[in-house]
């Protein structure tokens, strides 16, 4: 044993006493008693907090840039309060480090059915694995964003937190449950986590890890550029089952700089007709004046610009119940679950009208937020515009049509029209660096918008060859998109190959996984030469049916089991030659 019975006992009573802050305050204090015996001279470790406080390590599993810049936030206020901080994309972060760290940050994203984000799926599964370190040692706090309309509301930063505390980590702060308004929640823990770990007079910071850090914007959702609508086209003909629209949106004087494979965030507005009837039927004035956080806005100014109407949740519905004193609220009963997944507020008020001042209504509400778009530009083709491809979300439920708010918006502009808009840096689905490398992608419906946006910046830098796309829809003649582009990139070599998949042009489905399979040698062959995957669009089943198709090319062609083909799959993703924009 390192130290005597008697120095372990004071040590245990010192633990059992201490704070979490005390305790990170001591475990510097003598990491710099040492250092000093040792003779490195780190000062005065006396009074004063210590001048070695232990390096914090904020680790960030994201996917479209929020949860990275939440980390980055942390670690610059870290850093700038002089506290030595390193951050790491979980993709880039070794599970057995974690042996050496005492601090440690986490922001962590939702996805799919409560998964953690692509990038941080070997970490994460690592962590719950049998195999994970105790992690007694650490102290963490956990940040978690999610949007509260999905049943696993912030899972992947619950299963954080309680596996750290199950591994023997004591908890710094509370783990924070943030909604798709995540931006105070998190102003406020960087706050509470810096004012702990921060002290007056800690030495100066060090910074390393990743470079692969989301880049700063001026513009974002509290402060949008005003992008003019410059031409709108429908990609799809009448034919077709869907409405695809091409946007064209200036960015002059912006300044914004955005790169393949990064995504626009759109501000939308809701449908009028909507706004009207949910007054109509509340029985509120359109003129009256609500409050917004600072703001004044008519009433009919916040429901079509400002609130989320369109969608409930269970704990909305639940606020409803209680500020119209509803007594016969059942929130267990069919009616009413039925009401929160597949109704908006109009249901609502229809169905369980009541008597609420404008603003309790406003209150209520949640603020619409942005819908996020891959970006179908490349700035070397177009330097001042951003292209979008978007599909016109419109469907029935609970008997009345619907229509998604901002596709159907961006579908109702014309050209000279102003669109909110601001770019959200997507640093895990990027262009490999070497040109030569070989670039599989795999796009279906508007998944192939992103596959524009490379291709023309390989076109615009002149470069040739080794590209591959794998491109489906339903069929040929009406759904397309981007034909007679697709056709001049192929002569002109810059899209090697194409292969297409239109699933209702005959009898039997044919779908992009299926063409990946039917090329399996071909495929493998550019893997084993080093291709880059890409895949983007649907996230709930083309997503998946790729991903086991690479599977049975890998399986097949390597002549490994299935568990072998994922493990060089999850080998590609931590070498980032295996990205998913999925949605
Ligand atoms: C990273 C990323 C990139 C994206 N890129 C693109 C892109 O390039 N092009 C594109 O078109 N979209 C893209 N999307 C999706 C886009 O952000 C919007 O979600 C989409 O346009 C719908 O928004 P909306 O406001 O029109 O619909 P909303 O008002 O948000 O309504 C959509 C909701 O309606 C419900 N719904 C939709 N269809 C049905 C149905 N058939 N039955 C029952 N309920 C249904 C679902 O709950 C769905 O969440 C991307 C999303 C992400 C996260
Ligand atoms: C396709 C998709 C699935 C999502 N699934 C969930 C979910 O199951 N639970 C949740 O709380 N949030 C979910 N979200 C919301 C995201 O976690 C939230 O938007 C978060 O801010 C994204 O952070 P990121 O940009 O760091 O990836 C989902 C979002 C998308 C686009």
């Amino acid at each position: 044993m390192i130290i005597n019975e008697a120095q372990q006992k004071l040590l245990e009573a010192t633990k059992e006493n201490a704070t979490t802050e005390q305790l990170i305050w001591l475990s510097g204090y003598f990491y710099g008693l040492a250092n000093e015996r040792v003779g490195v001279n780190l000062g005065s470790t006396q009074n004063s907090a210590p001048k070695s406080l232990p390096n914090v390590t904020v680790l960030y599993a994201t996917e479209t840039g929020n949860a990275a810049g939440v980390a980055q936030k942390l670690h610059d206020q870290l850093a700038s309060s002089g506290v030595p901080v390193s951050i790491y994309n979980m993709l880039d972060y070794r599970i057995k480090s974690l042996k050496k760290e005492t601090l440690v940050m986490i922001v962590a994203s939702t996805y799919g059915d409560g998964e953690a984000p692509d990038e941080a799926l070997a970490f994460y599964k690592a962590l719950m694995g049998e195999k994970a370190p105790k992690l007694d040692h650490i102290s963490y706090s956990v940040f978690g964003l999610g949007d509260s309309s999905y049943d696993l509301f912030c899972q992947t930063g619950i299963d954080f937190d309680k596996r750290f505390e199950e591994l023997g980590a004591t908890r710094l702060l509370n783990r924070v449950d943030s909604d798709v308004e995540f931006e105070e929640n998190a102003e406020k823990w960087i706050s509470e986590i810096t004012s702990t770990l921060a002290h007056a007079e800690t030495q100066a910071s060090s910074s390393e890890g990743s470079n692969n850090t989301t880049t700063a914007q001026n513009w974002s959702e509290s402060n949008p550029f005003g992008g003019e609508l410059l031409n709108i086209i429908d990609l799809t003909d009448d034919h077709s089952e869907k409405s695809v629209w091409h946007l064209e949106i200036g960015l002059d004087e912006s300044g914004i700089q955005y790169q393949p494979g990064d995504i626009v965030a759109l501000l939308p507005k809701n449908d009028p007709t909507l706004v009207a009837q949910i007054i109509e039927t509340t029985g509120l004035s359109p003129d009256e004046t609500v409050q917004i956080k600072e703001t004044s806005y008519t009433l009919e100014t916040a429901l079509a610009q400002k609130l989320d109407i369109t969608s409930l949740n269970k704990k909305f519905v639940e606020n409803y119940a209680k500020q119209t004193h509803q007594s016969d609220f059942d929130l267990s009963s069919n009616e009413i679950q039925s009401l929160i997944k597949d109704g908006d507020l109009l249901d609502l008020v229809q169905a369980k009208p009541a008597k609420l001042s404008a603003q309790a209504l406003v209150d209520l509400l949640r603020p619409l937020r942005s819908r996020q778009y891959s970006i179908a530009s490349s700035q070397a083709a177009y330097d001042d515009e951003v292209h979008v491809t978007v599909k016109q979300v419109e469907y029935e439920s609970l008997g009345r049509p619907r229509k998604g708010v901002c596709s159907n918006w961006l579908a109702s502009l014309s050209e000279g029209d102003s669109i909110p808009l601001y770019i959200k840096p997507n640093n895990g689905f990027k262009l490999p660096k070497d040109e030569q490398t070989k670039v599989i992608m795999v796009g279906a419906g508007t998944g192939v918008a992103p596959f524009r946006s490379f291709l023309q910046e390989r076109d615009a830098q002149g470069i040739q060859g080794n590209t591959w796309l794998f491109f489906g829809e339903q069929h040929f003649s009406s759904d397309f998109l981007y034909q007679l582009e697709w056709q001049k990139l192929v002569k002109s070599n810059v899209l090697e190959n194409i292969s297409l998949a239109f699933s209702r042009d005959q009898a039997e489905k044919i779908y992009v996984q299926n063409r990946l399979v039917e090329q399996a040698q071909e495929v493998f062959k550019w893997l084993k030469e080093g291709a880059y995957l890409y895949v983007c669009g649907d996230r709930n089943h083309m997503a998946k049916d790729v991903h086991n198709a690479f599977i049975t090319v890998i399986a097949e062609q390597g002549q490994k089991t299935a568990d072998e083909a994922e493990a060089y799959l999850q080998d590609l993703i931590s070498q980032r030659r295996y990205q998913r924009d999925v949605y």
